[in-house]
């Protein structure tokens, strides 16, 4: 498949999303015709490094990657120091272009050290799992977990550009990559019903990971998304289509302390629980979320949910960084492709969604 460019505007300056089953291999092109460099700096995790490191050869990179750890316990104000310390050894200046290859804790600290070194470095994203590619690394959203609360710390800070080759999906975990689908999915219900009918359709050559399957996702993934943040950067309104099924996943994942779920699998359950509460509501078609529920299903086994308490979950939604001024912004599906937010959702609604999930009283 020929590589799709796609533009996203932003304050800091409009930058290209390049997805293609080779875009790495043409990534020191990519850079020297966007004016990034001679000075870059490629920085990656050991895992991601050992399985991917040697397509990076020709990107021109002044020495071997700094290397850091992934994963949400990594993903801290140490691990920014770390990059940070290496960029001074480097003898890091305005000129040199960072680039973090890796999922979406390497992209979300690094850009975070890029955005605070000397006040800001240029960020280069090459996103290795399937969630980063088609949400992360998009949107400038960056930063680290607070011992106290998830992605507290952090800034905005759009790259310069991203460049999301399906091809090095192949080594993901199953799981990994069934958790990005699930975000493939939201964007399907929120504004491409073709993403569900392509699922459904194409299921066995995308857990094949056949890019010739994978590459059709990720491209209109990223067109929505890049969409979206091109009209609101900062999530002052329309962003907030992008949390559809995250008010209700967040809660998932708080209440069981981000150990039990891949974000992905949380917001699983939170587009059923969004669609329950719609439909309840009589917003949502009864036809969707049995879709959905359909789609869901076909993806795989989710983690239980039998044992953790409404209770605990709803108090995760009030403690949610979202609720803007005491008000919940819930986002719900009018139609395949269409949704309304909702000011005026109840506790007594929310609750009847999570106890229809499977949550005990
Ligand atoms: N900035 C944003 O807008 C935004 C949006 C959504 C999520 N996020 C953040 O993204 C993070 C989650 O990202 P994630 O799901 O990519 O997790 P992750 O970065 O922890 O990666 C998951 C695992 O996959 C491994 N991995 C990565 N690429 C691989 C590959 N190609 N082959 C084999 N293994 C590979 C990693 O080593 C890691 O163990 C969360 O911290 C979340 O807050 C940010
Ligand atoms: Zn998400």
């Amino acid at each position: 498949m020929a590589a799709t460019r796609i533009g996203v505007t932003a304050a800091a300056g409009a930058y290209a999303v390049l997805i293609g089953d080779s875009a790495i291999d043409t990534l020191g092109h990519e850079l020297d015709q966007a004016g990034l460099g001679p000075r870059r700096i490629l920085v990656s995790s050991p895992r991601v490094w050992k399985l991917h490191g040697k397509r990076f050869k020709k990107v021109g990179a002044d020495r071997s990657a700094v290397l850091v750890d992934d994963g949400e316990r990594a993903k801290t104000i140490a691990s920014v120091s770390r990059v940070h310390d290496a960029l001074v050894k480097a003898n890091a200046d305005r000129a040199t272009v960072v680039i973090a290859v890796g999922g979406g804790v390497i992209g979300d600290l690094v850009g975070f050290a890029a955005a605070t070194y000397l006040r800001g470095l240029r960020v280069v994203h090459v996103p290795t799992t399937l969630l980063a590619q088609v949400d992360s690394a998009i949107g400038g959203k960056t930063g680290v977990n607070h011992p106290l609360g998830k992605n507290l710390i952090g800034s905005f800070h759009a790259p310069s550009l991203v460049v999301a080759d399906p091809t090095v999906l192949g080594t993901l975990p199953r799981r990994e990559f069934r958790a990005g689908l699930y975000e493939v999915l939201k964007y399907g219900v929120i504004a491409e019903p073709t993403l569900l009918d392509r699922v459904r359709t194409t299921l066995p050559a995308i857990f094949a990971r056949d890019a010739a399957a994978v590459a059709p996702l990720v491209a209109a993934s990223c067109r929505i998304k890049a969409d979206v943040v091109s009209a609101d950067e900062r999530e002052s309104g329309l962003r907030r289509i992008l949390n559809f099924g995250h008010t209700m996943g967040h809660a998932l994942e708080a209440a069981t302390t981000y150990k039990r779920f891949r974000h992905g699998e949380a917001v699983g359950y939170g587009m059923l629980a969004a669609l329950s509460l719609g439909v309840a509501r009589g917003v949502t078609p009864q036809s969707l979320y049995d879709e959905v529920v359909d789609l869901i299903t076909r993806l795989g086994p989710l983690p239980p949910v039998s044992d953790i308490s409404t209770k605990d979950a709803l108090a995760a939604i009030g403690r949610d960084k979202k609720v803007v001024a005491g008000t919940l912004h819930f986002v719900a599906a009018t139609a395949r492709g269409a949704t309304t937010t909702l000011t005026d959702v109840t506790a007594k609604e929310l609750k009847a969604a999570l106890k229809k999930l499977g949550l005990r009283a």
